[in-house]
């Protein structure tokens, strides 16, 4: 007689996966223990004074989101790394820079250049990095994501600035974090990321790219939360950049508010709440 095979029920499919998962992660962690890899700890006997001065380092700094944010920091007294690709030409940002000629400074940054990202963290080696905010993203242009001639050069580039990179930044600058008073790691994501908010079909790339982010973000988090650093990603809302070009200016905000939006909800994150995904007014936004 046959032996009757029972299908297992969809429980007991989910328990199993769930399982096998967690053992490769287990397996994971003891190899990366076994082949003798430790993140560095960070330097003894830290002590933040009443004169301590956070500083931020900031990606895309030259127009848009981020040059908001480099002026809002500044204005509250942080020393500004404000980076962007071509600060010849980055005039709104050297015009910003010369009113705070004490506390903010300039560096040339192409996020998708490793090379250049890791000369970066050695010349700040030993300085101490409060918030590191990955704000520089490209949308991809809509014109190139529809679907039946979709222009896969752009969507590669598209992962590379709004995915690749913040990962390796942060690998690059995790020490000088970690070394701070306030050790944050933001990103500047989108609701577009959002899979439970997508209704109509729009933007492949970008929104791959920030839903990837997010989970990106999510598991970075997780891993450093026991070194007391705080990871999270906020939301700007519909803001007037050149991002949102075409768009009625009516439905826009300006720059400004949505960086002081985001400030305070990153300024609200704590170790406690890391990997939280926000939305302009505070709210958690679905992922
Ligand atoms: N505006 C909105 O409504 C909105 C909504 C949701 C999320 N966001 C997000 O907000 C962030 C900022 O967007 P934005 O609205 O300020 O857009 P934006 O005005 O188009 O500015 C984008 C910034 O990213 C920089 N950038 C692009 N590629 C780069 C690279 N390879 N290396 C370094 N910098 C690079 C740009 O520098 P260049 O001048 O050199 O190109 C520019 O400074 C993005 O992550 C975007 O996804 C915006």
């Amino acid at each position: 007689m046959q032996p009757r095979i029972i299908p297992p029920c969809s429980h007991t499919l989910h328990y199993l996966l769930g399982l096998l998962l967690t053992v490769l992660a287990v397996t994971a962690q003891a190899g990366a223990h076994r082949s003798g890899f430790e993140l560095p700890l960070p330097p003894e006997n830290l002590s933040f004074g009443e004169d301590y001065v956070p500083t931020v380092f900031i990606t895309g700094s030259n127009r848009g989101i981020g040059l908001a944010f480099a002026e809002y920091y500044a204005g509250q007294g942080w020393r500004v790394i404000a980076t962007c690709r071509k600060p010849d030409s980055a005039d709104a940002l050297n015009a910003l820079a010369a009113r705070y000629p004490e506390t903010l400074t300039i560096e040339q940054l192409d996020v998708t250049d490793f090379p250049r990202v890791d000369a970066l963290a050695r010349q700040y080696a030993g300085q101490p990095i409060d918030l590191l905010l990955h704000n520089a993203g490209i949308s991809g242009g809509s014109a190139n994501q529809v679907f039946g001639k979709m222009d896969f050069d752009v969507y590669s580039k598209v992962l590379q600035v709004n995915v690749v990179a913040p990962l390796k930044i942060s690998e690059a600058f995790f020490e000088h974090v970690q070394m701070s008073r306030d050790k944050k790691i933001m990103t500047v994501s989108s609701s577009e990321g959002s899979i439970t908010m997508a209704k109509q079909p729009r933007l492949y790339f970008y929104r791959a790219s920030k839903a990837a982010l997010n989970m990106e973000m999510k598991n970075l988090a997780l891993k450093l939360k026991r070194r007391g650093i705080t990871v999270g990603m906020v939301n700007p809302g519909m803001t007037d950049t050149d991002f949102m070009a075409g768009l009625p200016k009516s439905i826009l905000r300006p720059a400004g508010d949505a960086a002081s939006d985001m400030a305070r909800n990153i300024d609200g994150m704590t170790v406690d709440t890391t990997g939280a995904f926000l939305e302009a007014d505070g709210s958690p936004l679905p992922w």
